[in-house]
């Protein structure tokens, strides 16, 4: 891969306009296991917040529920940020509708897919998924430590594995064009950075409130595959935690914590 392709700290601090985020140490790696871990690790000997972990390819991308995240060389962001939140550990699920608001917004801002956000972070464009979220918390003493929020976007990946084909997309293959990384990448940390502020000094509510103004889940009919079993029904809502409430064709609620939605 030519240099100048490439998720180098000193082109990701050229323009960047935020206080904080990217603002600390920038970690760039050609290769590693999972941005994640490595971000983990720093967080675990005091990194601040801010810190920035990004690789051009992962060996062992992580997704949620221990599925493997395709990181093929330069071709998405690959990308790991500490957050140090005063909040408890049962809040943190807010840091996962930030961030899926803040990658949603990046994208609206600098290109013309249509995106939507699927319950609880999935970013979406034309039914297929862009990118992904995946937030780890440590806790101590019955508050967050630190938070790792890995940010996983398909840009220019030119095509994806059997398994996954029908399912993933990336904005080369919606637009037919390549999409400057460090763009993205910059205005992802610009909205993140402001809506962590946002929530901070207003609370969650604006935030989930532009959550919904971004999703395609409402009034929807979805199944949810859940680790022991699977519900079919309309979602009512998500409610003021993030939670999804599923009223299911017998009439009966369902307040879903996690799964996979699928929408019918
Ligand atoms: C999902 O399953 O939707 C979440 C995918 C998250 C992938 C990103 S890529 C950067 C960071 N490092 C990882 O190992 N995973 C996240």
């Amino acid at each position: 891969m030519n240099v100048s392709d490439m998720l180098l700290p000193s082109e990701i601090v050229e323009g960047l306009d935020t206080e904080v985020f990217g603002r600390k140490e920038i970690i760039h790696f050609r290769e590693t296991d999972s941005t994640n871990a490595r971000a983990r690790e720093l967080a675990d000997q005091g990194a601040p917040e801010g810190t920035l972990v990004v690789a051009e390819r992962q060996t062992q991308g992580r997704g949620r529920k221990g599925r493997t995240w395709f990181s093929p060389s330069g071709a998405g962001i690959y990308a790991s940020l500490i957050l140090r939140p005063s909040i408890p550990p049962n809040e943190a699920t807010r840091i996962t509708f930030l961030t899926a608001v803040s990658a949603a917004e990046a994208l609206l801002h600098l290109t013309d897919l249509n995106v939507r956000i699927k319950w609880p972070n999935d970013i979406l464009v034309n039914g297929r998924k862009l990118a992904g979220i995946l937030t780890e918390i440590s806790t101590e003493r019955g508050a967050v430590d630190y938070a790792v929020v890995g940010l996983g976007m398909n840009v220019n990946t030119p095509a994806f594995p059997d398994d996954i084909r029908e399912r993933a997309t990336s904005i080369l293959i919606e637009t037919g064009k390549r999409f400057p990384r460090t763009d993205l990448l910059r205005e992802y940390l610009r909205q993140q950075e402001a809506y962590l502020r946002r929530l901070r000094t207003s609370g969650f509510e604006p935030i989930l409130m532009r959550w919904k103004e971004l999703t395609d889940s409402i009034g929807r009919q979805i199944r949810v595959e859940m680790t022991d079993k699977t519900y079919v029904g309309w979602v009512e809502d998500i409610d003021p935690a993030g939670i999804l409430i599923l009223k299911d064709k017998e009439g009966v609620s369902h307040r879903i914590l996690s799964g996979d939605v699928v929408l019918l």
